[in-house]
């Protein structure tokens, strides 16, 4: 794109995209209505593309970001990437190949998933990054999230409630700390919010580390952090570190585990260990085995984000932008390369006392999954 195009399609993008058909080089002419004004909603088509399917969540966001979008009368291109990056990349370019006038992109690697971003916005697509931000690079136009600090805050909240840190209690308590994958920049956030509670009572020696896994500040995050969120990795680690550190007798107050994922892994390193109890074990998902965990007594807690809403509000926002309309934001993040303007719904923190009033009352889950 030569640079007066360019400066066309910047504009373009301030005033709602009116003429993203004209940024693109090989969009038909129906796509060419460029998501804004389109004359049929079946003219536009919005590509989703989700990290994996292994994790609950991502179906559950998928599908229900689907039907929203189809039940609006858009096209829909759905596809999950089994957490490769290539593949990820390779979908991307499809959708933007085929014409989509969205692409909203649950990243596995925000950074790495740039270039493909940026193909597709370079075809004409609105970019909005779906839970996961999308990091260093201009093509991303919206961010749909819940609020990713708050979640760590619930998290470090409920350990400090639980162990009675907020009452006077000074321990010392043992706790273990793991932050989610490296390669997303999510997990810095949770970690962010998380620390931002517990480090006060690390500094004044209410909380301790056996195994001196303790980030040495802030943007020393990833060395805790667990690959791809996986369970299997968050168990090996968690084995080691009951191995090493508590094979003793030492016992084991609290373990902050970002996702239900982690939290399961972790679950099942304690069940190997053989321990008649279990510490306190943070989540975050409400996925459906680990509310029966949370039941069970084996998992804590967990941070209910309702993908029903995160669906409804993307959706929402694609038909603003249909509409040409300015879709309403209540944040901005910054990727590195700009301010993104940032749409943050409300997580909750659930545990056994309101699964049945969040959960299943609410329907997100029935009571027969939730063991209740
Ligand atoms: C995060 C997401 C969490 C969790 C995790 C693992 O980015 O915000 O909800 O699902 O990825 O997939």
């Amino acid at each position: 794109m030569n640079n007066w195009k360019r400066a066309v399609c910047a504009l373009a993008g301030i005033v709602m995209l009116a003429s993203v058909g004209a940024c693109g080089g090989s969009r038909g002419a129906t796509a060419g209505g460029g998501g804004v004004n389109a004359k049929n909603p079946s003219d536009v088509t919005v590509g989703i593309s989700m990290p994996e399917q292994q994790l609950e969540r991502w179906r559950l966001d998928g599908d229900n970001l689907k039907k929203q979008l189809e039940g609006k009368g858009y096209k829909v291109l759905l596809q999950f990437a089994d957490n490769k990056t290539d593949l990820q990349a390779s979908q991307i370019q499809n959708m933007a190949n085929q014409g989509a006038n969205f692409v909203v992109i649950a990243s596995i690697d925000g950074t790495a998933v740039g270039p493909a971003a940026e193909a597709a916005k370079s075809n004409g697509a609105t970019v909005i990054a779906y839970d996961r931000l999308i990091m260093n690079t201009d093509a991303c136009d919206y961010y749909s999230t819940f609020n990713i600090t708050e979640v760590g805050k619930l998290q470090g909240q409920y350990i400090v409630k639980k162990l009675g840190l907020d009452s006077g209690k000074k321990g010392p308590f043992n706790i273990e700390l793991m932050t989610g994958s490296p390669t997303d920049n999510n997990a810095k956030y949770y970690f962010q919010g998380s620390w931002s509670v517990l480090e006060p009572y690390f500094k004044n020696g209410s909380l301790v580390s056996p195994s001196g896994r303790v980030p040495k500040n802030l943007e020393d995050w990833q060395s805790i952090g667990i690959q791809n969120w996986d369970r299997q990795n968050a168990q090996s680690e968690m084995e080691n570190r009951i191995n090493s550190y508590y094979n003793s007798g030492r016992h084991l107050d609290a373990v902050l585990a970002p996702n239900d994922a982690i939290a399961m892994g972790t679950v099942n390193a304690v069940d190997a260990a053989g321990w008649n109890y279990y510490p306190i074990i943070t989540g975050q998902d409400a996925e459906k085995a680990n509310v029966a965990n949370i039941v069970a007594g084996k998992q804590t807690m967990t941070v209910y984000k309702d993908t029903r809403k995160l669906a409804d509000s993307t959706a929402a926002l694609i038909e603003k932008l249909v509409k040409g309309q300015k879709p309403k934001t209540n944040d901005t993040f910054n990727n590195n390369n700009k301010d993104v303007p940032s749409i943050l719904l409300k997580p909750v923190s659930v545990d056994k006392d309101n699964v049945k009033k969040e959960l299943v009352d609410s329907g997100y889950i029935s009571a027969a999954n939730a063991g209740l």
